[in-house]
């Protein structure tokens, strides 16, 4: 081990240790740096003098200009909080009537509901409310279980096929699972709900059989038009909106398998007046989309 050793390239000391031939050079910190760490370490220490900082066994150092986040959060809390009571009162009470004639309120319902929406019923319903496969579009389509706003709160407070003692039940039976229909009928099922929204593409004997079968089988349910029933909560098969798909396979898997989507319950999880918020919510989104 050589001491004080100089590097012949870059005239460097050395530190004088050595790795398989290859020398560590004793470089000093660069000036810089030194000044850097040196101003920064000083605002480190005049800050936790100025702000509030150590900690002590039942309180803590409150700094020197008594600047106080907890303060300044507890009492924009409770203007919040303040401000809330008074509607939070009149969302659960009022009737809806009332409610979607005021203005103050509905403007209310647009920004609050919107976080609300977003928070609990976007990851299931998308964003805009729009739908997700498996899941109904609340913005547009028809409702399954009636579109004014007491069935919509309530549809929204008990859930559907949901563990909630009141649950309304949406059950699609599984035809071509459990043996109800030959594959043949469902098949040909399939091809004339398709063409209950588009254009039919059956005709002559075939259409009469699917015609039969659907009033046999189906308008029990989803009515004789296939326009949907808000007692079984069965969907409109005739229009554009589809939860689990349009096309004729995904129908045919609809007949086939059945469909039993969940829709959580909302008591206990939302308040009464968050829930009614959300079907005011929701109505309102109604209204406004084209
Ligand atoms: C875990 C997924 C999920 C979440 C979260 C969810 N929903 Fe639903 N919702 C569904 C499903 C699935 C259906 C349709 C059930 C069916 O197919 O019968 C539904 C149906 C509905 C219906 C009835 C639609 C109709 O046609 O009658 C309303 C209203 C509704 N949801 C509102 C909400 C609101 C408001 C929230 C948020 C508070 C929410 N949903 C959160 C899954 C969800
Ligand atoms: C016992 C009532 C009932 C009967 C009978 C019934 N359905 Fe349904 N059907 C429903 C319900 C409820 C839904 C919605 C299920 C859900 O969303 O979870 C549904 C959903 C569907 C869907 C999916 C719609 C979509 O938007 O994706 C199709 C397709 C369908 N039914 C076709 C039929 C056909 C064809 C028959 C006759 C062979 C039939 N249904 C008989 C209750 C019924």
């Amino acid at each position: 081990m050589a001491l004080k050793e100089r590097d012949e390239v870059s005239g460097q000391v050395t530190t004088g240790h050595e790795w398989n031939g290859i020398k560590e050079l004793n470089t000093p910190v660069p000036m810089p740096l030194w000044i850097f760490l040196i101003s920064m370490t000083l605002f480190a220490v005049t800050w936790t003098v100025l702000m509030p900082s150590w900690p002590g066994i039942n309180t803590y150092f409150r700094g020197l200009l008594g600047v106080d986040q907890q303060v300044a959060v507890r009492q924009s809390l409770a203007e919040a909080e303040a401000e809330r009571a008074g509607w939070t009162e009149r969302l659960a009470n009022e009737d809806f009537a009332s409610l979607e004639a005021d203005d103050a309120i509905m403007k209310l319902v647009r920004q609050t509901g919107g976080v609300l929406f977003a928070d609990n019923c976007a990851a299931c319903h998308g964003p805009q409310a729009l739908g997700n496969l498996g899941y109904p579009n609340l913005a547009r389509s028809p409702m399954m279980w009636g579109d004014d706003i007491d069935t919509v709160a309530e549809t929204i407070r008990i859930g559907i096929n949901s563990n909630h003692g009141e649950t309304r039940f949406a059950q699609m039976l599984a035809f071509g699972r459990d043996q109800m229909l030959p594959s043949a009928d469902i098949r040909l099922l399939a091809q004339y709900v398709e063409g209950l929204s588009g254009a039919q593409t059956l005709s002559g004997d075939e259409l009469a059989q699917a015609e039969t079968l659907f009033a046999d089988n189906c308008a029990s349910c989803h009515g004789e038009d296939a326009m949907g029933m808000v007692e079984t909560g069965a969907p409109n098969l005739t229009d554009a909106f589809w939860i689990y798909g349009g096309d004729r396979a995904s129908i045919r898997q609809s007949i086939y398998n059945g469909r039993q989507g969940t829709m959580p319950a909302w008591e206990g999880r939302l308040t009464p007046a968050q829930i009614r918020l959300m079907a005011l919510y929701v109505v309102d989104l109604r209204a406004h989309a084209q």
